[in-house]
């Protein structure tokens, strides 16, 4: 039976991976600190036998004993809402994190695939984005200190294969929602499917003339699948090419939901990125892969998971304690 080590196992991405990897016969291990992610994401694993958790904070010396096939790097703070609070973390996650991993990858002679993200194009001057674009980050941007682990994230990963031979693959994942996103990270899909279930205006930020593209997670998740057992090394995009402005998103919201609110709109935050599309065309031809779920399909499943949460869930104003994790 093949090992795996999932990082982030507790958070939106990780959890379906666990799912994934159980499914396809692996013996899975998760690992999170839980800084934003959440038990309940994972609780339906607990007496699984091929699935094994350890509560660890990944930026510090990650112990295992036994061997490992394969190791997931996808513990991180994901949205702005979240990074923006808790920078330092987010830096270590994606530097320190990275290179305990990979030095335990290169220990157990186990392949690593990291999450990198589309991010690491920051505000794009090219669209759509391909692999071979190298980005527009803004360094010291409140938005740096995600762009640029990642961006780091992605160097000391090629430097580790090109130098210690390790075997390695790195995701951009774009913009991806479904079951398990927290309905107030800051993220526009859960953003407004929480207004509209709470009988709230939606906001947007700007002039909802920005474009978003969205995957679906079980699409993002075969991809990754795909991905790690390729033999390609340099970075893939993984992500829904459909692109949509904010504002027609809403519209499309409205009518999912019957929310009979109204759009309001709010300033965009900085380096908000104007436009986001992945081109897929080096995934198609590797990987044989494209997104198989359409956007009302998608939104109808993600909508009626946000409606099973409970009344307090709903309405907890605050998104996120990062108190136990302040000086960590
Ligand atoms: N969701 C997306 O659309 C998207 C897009 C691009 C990239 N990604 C990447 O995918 C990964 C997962 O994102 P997500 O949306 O599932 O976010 P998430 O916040 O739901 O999950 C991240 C998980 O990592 C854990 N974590 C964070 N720091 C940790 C640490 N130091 N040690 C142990 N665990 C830690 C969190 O507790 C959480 O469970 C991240 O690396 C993110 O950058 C996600």
């Amino acid at each position: 039976m093949k090992k795996v080590l999932i990082t982030g196992a507790a958070g939106f991405l990780g959890s379906h991976l666990c799912d994934r990897f159980i499914k396809e016969g692996y013996k899975v291990i998760g690992m999170d600190n839980f800084i934003t992610g959440d038990k309940k994401n994972i609780a339906h694993l607990s007496n699984n036998p091929n699935f094994d958790f350890i509560d660890h904070d990944v930026s510090e010396y990650v112990k295992f004993d036994g061997e490992l096939d394969y190791i997931l790097h996808f513990a991180s703070p994901a949205s702005p809402i979240d990074y923006l609070k808790i920078p330092i973390q987010t830096l270590k996650v994606g530097s320190l994190g990275t290179h305990n991993l990979l030095g335990l990858a290169k220990a157990k002679r186990a392949r690593m695939l990291i999450a990198s993200t589309s991010e690491v194009y920051g505000d794009p001057l090219v669209h759509p984005q391909t692999e071979d674009y190298y980005g527009n980050v803004n360094t010291i941007g409140p938005r740096g200190v995600y762009d640029e682990a990642k961006r780091f994230q992605e160097s000391i990963t090629m430097a580790y294969h090109r130098f210690h031979g390790v075997e390695t693959r790195i995701v951009r994942i774009f913009n991806t929602y479904g079951p398990r996103m927290r309905l107030n990270d800051g993220r526009v899909i859960p953003a407004f499917m929480g207004q509209a279930l709470r009988g709230e205006d939606l906001t947007i930020f700007g002039d909802g003339s920005q474009t978003r593209s969205f995957c679906y997670v079980d699409d993002q998740v075969e991809g990754i699948y795909r991905l790690l057992l390729s033999d390609y090394v340099e970075p893939v995009n993984i992500g829904n090419p459909h692109e949509i402005s904010i504002k027609d998103f809403a519209e499309e919201i409205i009518k999912l939901t019957g929310t009979t609110q109204k759009v309001i709109y709010q300033d965009l935050p900085v380096n908000d990125p104007m436009q986001r599309q992945p081109d897929i065309t080096l995934a198609k031809k590797l990987l044989g892969w494209e997104p198989k779920v359409d956007r009302a399909e998608g939104m109808k499943i993600t909508y009626d998971y946000f409606k099973s949460l409970t009344e307090e869930e709903l309405y907890k104003s605050e998104h996120k304690d990062f108190s136990g994790f302040i000086n960590k």
